[in-house]
Formats: C-alpha cells, sequence, structure tokens
C-alpha cells in the first residue's frame, strides 16, 4: 500500500531523554542515508532556545554517536525550536507558525506518559491535527483503564490509521526474526506445541541502572516499563498461530486472539524486585516501592499451549546485558542412554540483543568406544546486531505512513489485560519488592517463579564466532 510522506516532523520532548539517547541518532543515520529532508522541530518546556537544542543534538550525537560531521550539520541545519508548556494553548500557536506550509506533519510524542492527553488536546483545539499522523511512546497508559481512555482521546482527534503506537522492540531485526523464522519454516510449527515444548524462558538483563532516568522510572516500574509492551510482544511473535494472510490485519488478528489467551497475571505468580540503591538515585523516593526486576509466570489457554509455562523475567543491574528467549523441549520418551539426565538438552534459543542469534541445542555421540553424549548447538544465524538501528527504521516508516512494525489499540489493551490484576493503580493489596543486590540475577525467590524441577536459564556473553 503507498502512503503519503509527511512533510515535517515535530518532536514533542526534544530536550528529554528519549530523544537525546535515541532519535537524534536515528535522525542522523536517516540524513547519512539521504532518507530524511524535512524540517524537525523540537518542542519542550524547557525555556531553552534553538542554539540550546542544537548543542543538545551535538552533544546527543557525540554521547551516542559517532557523530558524522556533514549529517550532524545538516540535522542542525533542520532543526526549528518551539518553547512552552504543553497545556498552553499559545505553544500549539507558534507550533502552527513554525510549521508553515507543512500539511502533513508527524508529531512524535516523547513525553512522559501523563502528558499525552495534554498534548493531542492541545493540538486538537489548536486545529492542527488535520491531516497529521501521531507517534505515541511506550508505556501507552498505566493500565488497562488508563489506556482505554487514552485510546478514547486519540481516536477522537485521530483517525486509527494516523495513530503509530511504538514499541522499538518490534523495529529489532531479532525479533522480526521470530515471525519469519517460525513461519518461513516447514520443521518448527509441527513440535511448536504442548507435545514437544516443556517451557518457554524470556530473559531481559540489563547490567545498567536508572542513569539519570530515576524519576521517570518512579512513575513506571518494570512491568510498565518493558514487561506490558516489549516481552508481551516477544511472547506473541513466540506463542501465535500463523496469520491467514499477507496482510497486516491477519498479523495483528492473530496476536489479539493470543493475547486475549493470556490468563490474567496472578499475584502468585509474580515476584518483584528491587536492587540495592535504587532508592538513593535521583528522583526516587526514600521508601519507593517501585519494581526494577520483575519475574513472573503466564499460561496460555490454548490447545497449542495449554499447561506450558512462559517465564518471564527482567530487571536493571543483572550481571549481564543480554535479551534471550529459550524454548526448551521434552525430553524423549524413553532414556536408552544411560548418561542422559532427566532434563532435555533440546532447545531452541533466540538471542535478541545485544546480537541477533538462533540455535538450536541437541546431543551428538562423543567420538569413542562408549555410547556417551556432549551437547552442541546448532547455529542457524549469529552476527552481531541488526545493521539498522530500531528508532531509525521506525521512524522511517512513520514518516511514510507504514504502520506494520507499530502496535494497535486493541493490541494494546489486551496486554494490559494481561498485567491488570498485579499494576498497584488496581485495588486489592500492593504486592511487596524484594531488594536484590547489583550484579545478582535478582530476589531469591525468583527461583520459585520456575516450576516442577526447571531452572532459570541465566544467559552468558556471547562468543564472538559461533561454537
Ligand atoms: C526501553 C526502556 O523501552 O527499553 C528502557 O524504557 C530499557 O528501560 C530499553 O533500557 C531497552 O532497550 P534496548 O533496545 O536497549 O534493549
Amino acid at each position: 500500500m503507498t502512503h503519503t510522506v509527511a512533510d515535517a516532523l515535530v518532536l514533542f520532548g526534544a530536550t528529554g531523554d528519549l530523544a537525546f539517547k535515541k532519535i537524534f541518532p536515528a535522525l542522523q543515520a536517516l540524513i547519512q542515508r539521504g532518507e530524511l529532508d524535512l524540517p524537525i522541530i523540537g518542542v519542550a518546556r524547557a525555556g531553552g532556545s534553538l542554539e540550546k537544542l542544537r548543542q543538545r543534538v551535538r552533544d546527543s550525537l557525540e554521547t551516542n554517536g559517532p557523530l558524522d560531521a556533514d549529517a550532524g550539520a545538516q540535522l542542525s541545519a533542520q532543526l526549528r525550536y518551539v518553547d512552552g508548556d504543553y497545556a498552553d494553548a499559545a505553544t500549539y500557536r507558534k507550533l502552527k507558525q513554525a510549521l508553515g506550509a507543512a500539511r502533513r506533519p508527524l508529531y512524535y510524542l516523547a513525553v512522559p506518559p501523563s502528558l499525552f492527553a495534554t498534548v493531542i488536546q492541545g493540538l486538537a483545539s489548536a486545529d492542527a491535527a488535520a491531516g497529521a499522523r501521531v507517534v505515541v511512546e511506550k508505556p501507552f497508559g498505566r493500565d488497562l483503564a488508563s489506556a482505554q481512555a487514552l485510546n478514547l482521546a486519540l481516536l477522537a482527534v485521530f483517525p486509527e490509521a494516523s495513530v503509530f503506537r511504538i514499541d522499538h522492540y518490534l523495529g529489532k531485526e531479532a525479533v522480526q526474526n521470530l515471525l519469519y523464522f517460525r513461519f518461513a519454516n516447514a520443521f518448527l510449527d509441527p513440535i511448536w506445541n504442548r507435545q514437544y515444548v516443556d517451557n518457554v524462558q524470556i530473559t531481559m538483563a540489563e547490567t545498567l541502572g536508572m542513569e539519570g532516568r530515576g524519576s521517570f522510572y518512579e512513575s513506571v516500574g518494570t512491568l510498565r516499563d518493558v514487561v506490558q509492551n516489549h516481552l508481551l510482544q516477544v511472547v506473541a511473535l513466540l506463542a501465535m498461530d500463523a496469520p491467514t494472510g499477507h496482510d497486516l490485519e491477519s498479523l495483528h488478528a492473530e496476536k489479539l486472539r493470543l493475547f486475549r489467551a493470556i490468563r490474567p497475571l496472578d499475584p502468585a505468580e509474580l515476584v518483584r524486585g528491587q536492587f540495592v540503591g535504587y532508592r538513593d538515585e535521583k528522583g526516587v523516593a526514600a521508601n519507593s516501592e517501585v519494581e526494577t526486576y520483575a519475574a513472573l509466570r503466564l499460561h496460555i489457554d490454548t490447545w497449542r499451549w495449554a499447561g506450558v509455562p512462559f517465564y518471564i523475567r527482567a530487571g536493571k543491574c543483572l550481571p549481564v546485558a543480554t535479551t534471550e528467549v529459550m524454548v526448551h523441549l521434552k525430553c524423549p520418551p524413553l532414556a536408552i542412554f544411560d548418561d542422559l539426565s532427566q532434563h532435555s538438552s533440546n532447545y531452541f534459543r533466540f538471542r535478541l540483543s545485544p546480537q541477533v542469534v538462533i540455535a538450536a541445542g541437541a546431543q551428538v555421540k562423543q567420538a569413542g568406544d562408549e555410547m556417551r553424549g556432549q551437547p552442541v548447538q546448532l547455529i542457524a544465524r549469529h552476527e552481531p546486531s541488526g545493521t539498522t538501528l530500531p528508532y531509525e527504521r521506525l521512524l522511517l516508516d512513520a514518516i511514510h505512513g507504514d504502520s506494520a512494525l507499530f502496535s494497535r489499540g486493541d493490541l494494546v489493551e489486551a496486554a494490559w489485560r494481561v498485567l491488570d490484576p498485579v499494576l498497584a493503580s488496581n485495588t486489592g493489596p500492593r504486592h511487596p519488592v524484594q531488594s536484590y543486590p547489583v550484579a545478582s540475577w535478582g530476589p531469591t525467590a525468583a527461583a520459585a517463579i520456575v516450576t516442577d524441577g526447571r531452572h532459570w536459564h541465566d544467559p552468558i556473553p556471547e562468543e564472538t564466532t559461533p561454537c
């Protein structure tokens, strides 16, 4: 399908952390590729100026770059700046002036979730929404009720086709490969079910802590920051049935069916953790109960997955920085060889970051007289990482109006429905947070999430050359 191309990019939250870390480097990369020659209007309530914004962009590229002198200079030349409070109608009048003749702007809401509705209302009141598209960052709301309210607020102003709910995991090469690998190969589907799969584990481990994002993190916590969006998207891609057509609607229909089949999370199947020292971070309350770690067990009530636990773990200040999926297969029906333990060594392993790896674990016989085995990995894909940054890919898609890698309102709501029973804004007992030392694998209580004699698979740093 062809779409109209945006003729201006408006970045709300231009002086914020997301713009600094991810968006400016992505814009520079697009300029390097000759893909971005529209005006870029930064909006912020920082009391700043165009010169200050240009300096911040240079700092961002030097820190997260590398800075490319030519592309950096071009980005600087394309910048405009609008300063003002998001709740003030004058800000949107200034924005309309800055937009000049642009008729198809792309608004990027890189602001805290609590401001989404204010900005949308501001755009509507200033008559600045017609012909425009809007990119909304995650987390999309705080729980099911607020996501529903946000969807209503958005759809009162923009048609669904103009709303781009961004989840940068969907722009990752390795995440797209989950879908591709599963449905481009005939050998997987016959075993991709409760007959052969014992359990699925997804670990998103980060070594970094808050890095100056303490006050943002206080308003979200791990469940809202990465589980409701990135990791549930990964669950959907791993567990959904094959789409029945090539179109986006078919893909979304299968994802929706899958999300709806995930049983709402039982508080007894969740452990929330907080790393020691979190409460000393800038912007964090001295008695904060916000989690920087979560481990949970999900159940998918379909004929394919009934009885197969999906274990999910995510946290800051863990020992390694990697996101990895392990699909553990069941043991052979009879133990013919004495050396095999009752734990199967058959698995599929998908490393989603920082490298892209697809591997299968198997046993082969060691050379010699004895019937003894050794584990090996069959490597299908092993690359340092995707060549295109996720934000680079997604920004360009949004500029071109291609929503294939964005989420849909009902999908986002269905994902919130899974977590809703444990979110603190709900009524009911709050779930206690348990502390864990920096560089550990989280609170000891998390071991109990993995049941029936199983253990967490702790990812290790990847060898640079495949074994
Ligand atoms: C973001 C979260 O969405 O994803 C961060 O807000 C997290 O807390 C980040 O660090 C991880 O993304 P990536 O691409 O670096 O694995």
